[in-house]
């Protein structure tokens, strides 16, 4: 399980949020990868030519995203001219763009060095190294050119992956350049919209649950939204005033319940929306309210995932959160992993695990929740950064019968 989120200690050099500052010690441990992870990195290209949907320039442009290993979504991104093809993990929670973890950065007569050193920490692993400018496709005809980009020197935890490529705000970018530790880095959408590629700076994002070790199943709109992908209205939210959760793709959840009884968030909190984050993760106190309602539910200290027991799998109920006003659900296939998927999860044969875990601190200190892709693999998003909100959409696979 990964979770990307930007660690916040650069932004909080300049605004200070004391009590944010041990947010994302991951409470959970990082599994080891079979070996098939490191399976030959083939390119994305014919994926992304069926997938590609009539780019113009000006007009959102969809390209495939791949659901790698059940815990991670990745894109092929091409950088310098002729491109070199990166698959690089697709990143809410954070915003600068890197390459070099897997396959190197090649340099061609496009790459820039700036100068700078660049250095990122995550809630699982960091990368340091060079920053250069260079040419960055997202999608065939959909060129960015002078995109600030790392090329990772020294790094850890991104088995399987090229790199990042960053889309939350660009203020988490802040303190990540060295020496001009003030200076913000345009991200790939910035950039994008302002030479033109784009008229919004919307990203509309489709994942779906894997049902293969690399299931090609997800699709990112950049510059609006695909409405082939989500059914019924889309639900917007603002980006949440609360920090330290509003320096993210912020929002608040007014509550949430678990089947008809159970509270298990109270009153309005605030928590972020992120693609780099695998699982739902709650405020421990939360968490504690959901466990306790799943009968003979406890935590795998291995793991840090929560086990349930077979007799209590029939028994799960829904879990509900309410997001400006509409229920957003995740039912019981949403809240487990599908046993079939242990072993490449690293996980014992024949448990029943969750992928609803807790955060490691209490609410109340403004970053009480993530919503992570397990749930973002039921609902369609939008980061829109030109209204400053979020939206989430019912998707054809929002409900699905759980088979362990
Ligand atoms: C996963 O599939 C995508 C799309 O086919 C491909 O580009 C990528 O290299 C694959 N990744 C791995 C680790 O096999
Ligand atoms: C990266 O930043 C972290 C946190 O500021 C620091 O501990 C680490 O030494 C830096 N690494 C490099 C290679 O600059
Ligand atoms: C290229 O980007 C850098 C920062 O990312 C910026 O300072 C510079 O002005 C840009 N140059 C051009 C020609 O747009
Ligand atoms: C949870 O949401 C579902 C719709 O997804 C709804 O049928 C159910 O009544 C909700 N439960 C509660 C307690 O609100
Ligand atoms: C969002 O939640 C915070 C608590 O984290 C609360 O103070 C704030 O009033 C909420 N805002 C809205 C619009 O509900």
């Amino acid at each position: 399980m990964q979770s990307f989120a930007a660690l916040l200690c650069a932004v909080l050099t300049t605004v200070t949020y004391v009590s944010a500052s041990s947010f994302f010690r991951m409470p959970l441990t990082k599994l080891a990868s079979p070996s098939s992870y490191l399976a030959g990195l083939p390119d994305a290209d014919r994926a992304r030519a069926a997938f590609l949907k009539n780019f113009a320039s000006g007009s959102p442009a969809t390209v495939p995203a791949s659901n790698l290993a059940y815990v991670q979504y990745t894109t092929s991104v091409g950088v310098g001219s002729p491109p070199t093809y990166y698959n690089l993990v697709v990143d809410t929670g954070s915003s600068n763009t890197f390459v070099g973890t897997g396959t190197k950065y090649v340099q061609t007569s496009t790459s820039i060095f700036t100068g700078e050193d660049v250095n990122v920490t995550y809630g699982t692993g960091y990368f340091s190294g060079f920053e250069y400018l260079d040419q960055v496709m997202l999608a065939p005809g959909f060129v960015i050119t002078n995109q600030s980009i790392g090329d990772a020197l020294s790094y850890a935890d991104f088995e399987g992956v090229d790199g990042i490529v960053g889309v939350g705000p660009v203020i988490l970018t802040e303190g990540t350049l060295s020496p001009s530790t003030n200076e913000l880095i345009p991200t790939v959408m910035n950039n994008a919209l302002s030479q033109g590629l784009i008229t919004e700076e919307v990203l509309g994002v489709s994942f779906a649950p894997a049902t293969s070790y690399n299931d090609t199943n997800g699709a990112l709109t950049y510059g609006g939204i695909d409405s082939s992908l989500y059914t019924g209205e889309i639900t917007y939210t603002p980006v949440t005033p609360t920090y330290p959760a509003g320096y993210y793709w912020g929002i608040n959840i007014t509550d949430a319940t678990y089947g008809s009884a159970v509270t298990v968030i109270p009153t309005s909190t605030a928590g972020i929306v992120d693609t780099g984050t695998t699982l739902v993760l709650l405020a421990d106190d939360f968490f504690e309210s959901y466990l306790r309602a799943i009968p003979g539910a406890k935590i795998d200290p291995s793991t840090g995932l929560m086990t349930v027991p077979a007799t209590s799998v029939s028994e799960i109920q829904t879990l509900n959160f309410t997001i400006d006003g509409t229920i957003f659900s995740m039912d019981a296939a949403a809240q487990l992993i599908p046993i079939d998927q242990n072993t490449a999860w690293g996980l014992s044969k024949n448990k029943q695990y969750g992928v609803v875990s807790y955060l490691g601190t209490n609410s109340g200190e403004g970053l009480d929740f993530i919503i992570g892709q397990k749930f973002m693999e039921k609902y369609y998003a939008v980061f829109d950064a030109d209204s400053n909100r979020v939206g989430l959409a019912y998707t054809e696979h929002t409900f699905t019968t759980y088979t362990p």
